[in-house]
């Protein structure tokens, strides 16, 4: 198969090499481009610090262009994994979808805009139908990934989505790393915890809604149930665990929940993908599980290490579901999000 001209913004960051780590060697894309700040021009990603534990020197030499969309697709490239920070994505990423450009970003900026997806494919992959509304007078158009603690809570809901949910209610306990690179200060975070992580909570709400709500034509009609989070920053390095309590619209027996976490599978449309873990949802039964330190790096096949989400001390009551989970911020939660909807993407021919 001919591999599809690719391009990562904002590849010296924390989220920008794993993108050079998960397509380094990608069955459907090849990295030809890459960009960063205006200083790294000429400069080669051999020549930037590197933040993660992953082998980059296959793409060591690729030099950075100038953040130029149209130079981009004039170059040949057509798909672009943005990890640019939300303001520059907010002038960037419609630039490069008005080039033609297929934008499969990480940012915040646009996952609000009703024509654009926030696509997990587990949950909502029909969704990916509202790029369509995006190329009236262009072939570009942007998709987003959600925030990385959205992204893994989405995920540890979908087993209970068909039994009908009414509120959630949430604490986040979140790694350092997912505030980028250089991120907090030492002095701050060391034997610390920040009660506090600016924006997180509102995200969380808004684009829960988004995600679980209903494609009706150019639009979605967010869901109608409630979450409430409290975001905390812990001093780990990957991994955002969450504990959550959830109300079902009816009581619920222990042994049906149970079922349901073993026996999550995704759906066809994503099984099969390259970086699609073969379930997207694990349930420990260990009661000191999940923890970041063992458990950031689950699902398989290799490809997919970091897209499962785990889900353990799992409790039902009444019409209660309590659980915690945890997600790779990093890989499920930003780069490995944003490969699986361009494989999604790809599969359904829309590239
Ligand atoms: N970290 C996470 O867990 C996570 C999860 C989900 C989503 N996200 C989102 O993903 C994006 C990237 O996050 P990150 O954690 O990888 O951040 P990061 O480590 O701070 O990296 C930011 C990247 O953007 C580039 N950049 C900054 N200002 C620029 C400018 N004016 N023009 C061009 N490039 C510029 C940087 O290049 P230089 O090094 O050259 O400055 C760097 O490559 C953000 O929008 C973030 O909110 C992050």
């Amino acid at each position: 198969m001919t591999k599809l001209p690719c391009a990562v913004l904002g590849a010296t960051g924390v989220v920008g090499q794993y993108f050079l780590a998960l397509l380094a060697d990608h069955p459907e894309f090849q990295v030809q481009k890459v960009c960063a700040s205006e200083s790294r021009t000429g400069r080669r990603i051999a020549d930037v610090p590197r933040l993660i534990d992953a082998d980059l020197s296959a793409l060591g030499d690729l030099e950075f262009s100038p953040l130029d969309m149209v130079s981009l697709a004039d170059a040949g490239i057509r798909v672009v994994f943005s990890a640019l920070p939300a303001d520059v994505s907010k002038q960037i990423e419609p630039q490069a979808a008005q080039a033609g450009l297929c934008v499969f970003s990480n940012a915040s900026a646009f996952r609000m805009a009703p024509q654009v997806p926030i696509l997990i494919p587990e949950v909502n992959a029909d969704q990916l139908a509202l790029v369509e509304y995006q190329q009236r007078d262009t072939s570009g158009f942007i998709v987003t990934n959600a925030n990385c603690t959205t992204t893994g809570l989405a995920l540890a809901l979908l087993p209970l989505r068909a039994l009908g949910i009414r509120r959630v209610i949430l604490s986040s306990y979140q790694a350092i790393s997912g505030a980028g690179y250089p991120g907090l200060s030492a002095l701050d975070i060391s034997g610390n915890v920040i009660p506090y992580i600016a924006g997180e909570e509102e995200k969380i709400a808004l684009e829960s809604g988004k995600i679980f709500g209903r494609l009706n034509g150019e639009t979605i009609c967010h869901a109608d149930w409630e979450v409430q989070a409290h975001c905390i920053r812990v001093p780990t390095r990957v991994g955002h665990l969450l504990s959550v309590h959830v109300e079902m619209e009816k009581t619920v027996a222990e042994s049906q929940i149970v079922q349901l976490y073993e026996h999550c599978e995704a759906p066809l449309a994503v099984q099969g993908l390259a970086t699609a873990p073969h379930k997207p949802v694990l349930l420990t039964k260990d009661p000191c599980r999940p923890q970041p330190l063992h458990d950031v790096l689950a699902g398989t096949p290799a490809r997919a290490r970091g897209m499962a989400v785990t889900v353990g001390r799992l409790q039902v009551k009444g019409n209660a579901v309590r659980f915690v989970a945890l997600a790779n911020n990093l890989i499920r939660g930003a780069a490995g999000g944003s490969v699986l909807n361009a494989e999604l993407a790809h599969r359904e021919g829309r590239l």
